[in-house]
């Protein structure tokens, strides 16, 4: 009887294990076959990435309604966005993950590697089914299950006990840290995102609050229960690191996406490639953002 149930978990636990690796395996290859698409289509006609029949196509997005008392909301800005247009339930509520895929694909255009694994990986960390549950927003905030402190926008969890709303300080300081004078087209580069020197020229302003670095130090500095794996922090730099990619680094787009979580009238994703920003795309970007990041070197580490 005992040995039966043992053996039956044992079993259960080995299969989930090996669903889980054969999964993580078919989005490699999914995405390398989306990567080489990439390469050899024509990509989408400017006015055209957002799909027909989808919310933003043409650049005309449903109404923003920013989120009101007792709405749901979480430390995604991309997320908190769909919802604030009504593309996710407006009050953040209930959303079924494998609505998730679709939704995040046509809005953002990320890969359907992408937009399928985070909400499935989001799931299991939550012990949830992605296939049959549902998830509240603020659900994802789990803290140091993906959401991790020294984030941009937001305030680490030990100082704030919501996620849910940028804090305008650390927005601005974001926005500050763009070379060159505030005027639409102006991007962030990806130096910049990364806190090294920018390689613009010297005429350019200081970079004032470079933000990954910067929030690192800081965040040492001021929060006792600071925390970061590496994979947290490559969470974080690759999250950056779709400013630069689906907002093209156009601070006047980033500016209102980060301060209001609101997609602008007109605004389309800068990835005009059919299948979409791929992991493949995405990790030369991250890595690129990592790599620049010299926490380390800049400065008295603090204890
Ligand atoms: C597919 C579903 C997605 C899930 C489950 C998800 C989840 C998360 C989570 C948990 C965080 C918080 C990390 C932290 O503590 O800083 C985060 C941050 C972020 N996400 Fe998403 N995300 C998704 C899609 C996207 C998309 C499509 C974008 C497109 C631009 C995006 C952009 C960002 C950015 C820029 C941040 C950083 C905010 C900050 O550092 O303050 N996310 N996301
Ligand atoms: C989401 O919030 C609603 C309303 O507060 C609640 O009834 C529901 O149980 C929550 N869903 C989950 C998955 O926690
Ligand atoms: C944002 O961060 C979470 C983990 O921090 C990750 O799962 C998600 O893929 C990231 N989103 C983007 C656009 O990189
Ligand atoms: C690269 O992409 C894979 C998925 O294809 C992901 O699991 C991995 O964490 C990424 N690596 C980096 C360094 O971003």
């Amino acid at each position: 009887m005992f040995l039966a149930t043992a053996l039956r978990r044992i079993a259960r636990g080995t299969l989930a294990s090996l669903s889980r690796g054969a999964f993580f395996a078919f989005i490699v290859v999914w995405d390398i076959a989306l990567v080489l698409v990439n390469l050899v289509a024509f990509k989408r006609k400017v006015g055209h990435v957002t799909p027909k029949g989808h919310p933003g196509a043409g650049g005309v997005w449903p109404e923003y309604i920013p989120p009101r008392a007792g709405d749901s909301r979480c430390a995604c800005p991309a997320l908190n966005a769909m919802s604030n247009h009504g593309i996710l339930p407006r009050n953040g509520r209930n959303i079924p993950f494998r609505e998730l895929p679709g939704k995040v694909r046509a809005t953002y255009n990320f890969s359907p590697t992408f937009s399928l694994f985070v909400p499935r990986y989001m799931a299991s960390i939550l012990g949830r089914s992605f296939s049959k549950d549902t998830l509240n927003l603020s659900d994802i905030d789990v803290h140091n299950g993906i959401e991790h402190d020294a984030s941009l926008t937001r305030e680490d969890t030990y100082h704030a006990k919501s996620q849910a709303l940028p804090l305008p300080a650390l927005v601005a300081a974001l926005l500050r840290s763009a070379t060159g004078p505030p005027q639409p087209g102006h991007t962030l580069a990806e130096d910049e995102l990364a806190g090294s020197e920018s390689k613009s020229g010297k005429d350019t302003p200081e970079l004032e609050g470079p933000p990954y670095a910067d929030r690192r130090r800081e965040a040492r500095a001021t929060n006792p229960q600071y925390s970061q794996s590496f994979n947290a922090k490559m969470f974080g730099t690759s999250n950056a690191s779709g400013l630069t990619t689906i907002f093209g680094g156009r601070m006047d787009d980033i500016r209102v996406f980060l301060a209001e979580e609101r997609l602008p009238a007109g605004w389309e994703s800068r990835v005009r490639e059919p299948m979409g920003l791929t992991f493949g795309a995405f990790n030369v970007t991250a890595i690129r953002v990592e790599l620049g990041i010299e926490e380390e070197v800049r400065g008295p580490a603090v204890p």
